[in-house]
């Protein structure tokens, strides 16, 4: 341990950013492995852990207590890829910052040749690519290469370059490059470099370097329908987010499908069991409130869901604001109406007002949201 305290005493020239969430069983041999890959270089890793089960960031901090190289950044009701890895690189003052995984699908190996291009080259970024030549997915079954290739086409739309791995999660970027673009990054899910590249003004000089993505080392892999989810989420709030934030047409699509889910319920209730009008639309408007409450956790804000006894609360301040939202609904659009307002327009005056209620008081009432996408 010796050894690691005399080189550390040198500020770091490259930051090792790692992302983990439960990765309990990886942390300690990625360390290993860039001690070796590393040597001679003054560089730190910055875990950035979102408060795993698995306890993970005890896992860091108990390496970090006997080898100074090492870092945590615990953040606690917080979820996301690409927040952490934004976080994690504002955290550093390096002048050169990595990215990558912590289950040892990227190659360490590779971290020199990448330092030695930025500092050597006019560059802004040198990216870890499994498309170019020389590099591979190693043994992905069909249906994920299908899946990546896809998302890969679609991303080279947004980030208009010839970056043949835009949905790579491995590369290294100039500081200066990444303060330049930082406060256009969306900051939603998975795809940082493809945030990147699409938040920037100006295009950024790079280079690819071809490596092989290896099988995950131990613990399982996070890339699921939520991250499609986000992937959605990060193209919608390029497309229009700087419009409309990215949270409220999400809100929108869901009241969208409370609707349909009301007038089930209501044909179910009413036309169909035959009770009371009045005990199916309360009947209905329950359901709705509460599908339309979990779908917004699931979806809308899925990087602070609400879980266990906050589901609760929760759903309790959400019914609690749709229904003054109703309210208001009801009473806009009647006075609207009286004064002899189109019934048309005065529906929609009234649905206006309350989605915008409901939308500002959950957001911060419920969810204590943080703003999604580009401010
Ligand atoms: N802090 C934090 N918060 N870390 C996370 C979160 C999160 O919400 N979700 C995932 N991670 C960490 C994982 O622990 C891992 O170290 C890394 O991010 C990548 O997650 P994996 O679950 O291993 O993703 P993958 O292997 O399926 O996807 C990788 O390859 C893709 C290429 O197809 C990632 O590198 C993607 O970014 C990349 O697009
Ligand atoms: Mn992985």
């Amino acid at each position: 341990m010796h050894n690691h305290r005399d080189k550390a005493s040198a500020a770091p020239l490259l930051s090792v950013v790692v992302p983990c969430y439960n990765e309990v069983d990886n942390v300690e041999e990625l360390t290993h492995r860039l001690t070796k890959a590393l040597q001679g270089i003054a560089w730190e890793v910055i875990f950035v852990d979102d408060d795993s089960p698995d306890k993970t960031s005890r896992k860091v901090a108990d390496m970090a207590f006997q080898n100074p190289r090492v870092r945590l950044i615990h953040r606690i009701d917080r979820r996301g890829l690409t927040s952490a890895c934004v976080e994690g690189m504002l955290s550093s003052s390096a002048p050169y910052l990595a990215v990558m995984d912590a289950d040892l699908q990227h190659d360490e190996t590779l971290l020199p040749e990448m330092l030695t291009a930025l500092r050597s080259q006019q560059l802004d970024i040198v990216v870890g690519s499994r498309y170019t030549d020389g590099g591979g997915i190693g043994g992905w079954d069909t249906k994920r290469a299908a899946y990546s290739r896809f998302a890969t086409r679609i991303s080279r739309y947004f980030t208009r370059t010839e970056l043949t791995d835009p949905m790579s999660g491995f590369f290294m970027i100039r500081r200066e490059a990444l303060m330049q673009r930082v406060r256009r990054l969306s900051g939603i899910g998975f795809k940082i470099l493809l945030d990147l590249f699409a938040s920037s003004p100006t295009p950024m000089r790079f280079l690819e370097l071809p490596y092989t993505f290896k099988e995950r080392n131990a613990g399982e892999s996070k890339l699921d329908n939520r991250a499609l989810l986000e992937f959605a989420m990060l193209l919608l709030d390029k497309w229009i987010g700087h419009l409309i934030p990215v949270r409220f047409v999400a809100f929108t699509l869901v009241g969208g499908i409370g609707v349909f889910v009301h007038f089930l319920v209501l044909l179910l209730v009413f036309r169909i069991t035959g009770a009371s009008f009045m005990l199916g639309q309360t009947f209905a408007t329950l359901t709705a409130m509460t599908t339309n409450f979990l779908l917004n956790n699931f979806f809308t804000y899925n990087d602070v869901q609400l879980k266990g006894r906050k589901l609760l609360t929760g759903w309790f301040s959400f019914t609690l604001v749709c229904g003054i939202g109703a309210a208001a609904n009801v009473g806009i659009s009647s006075l609207l109406f009286q004064r002899q307002t189109n019934w048309i327009l005065s529906a929609l005056a009234g649905i206006g007002v309350s989605s915008v209620w409901n939308y500002a008081v959950t957001a911060v009432y419920t969810w204590r949201a943080p703003s999604l996408g580009t401010k």
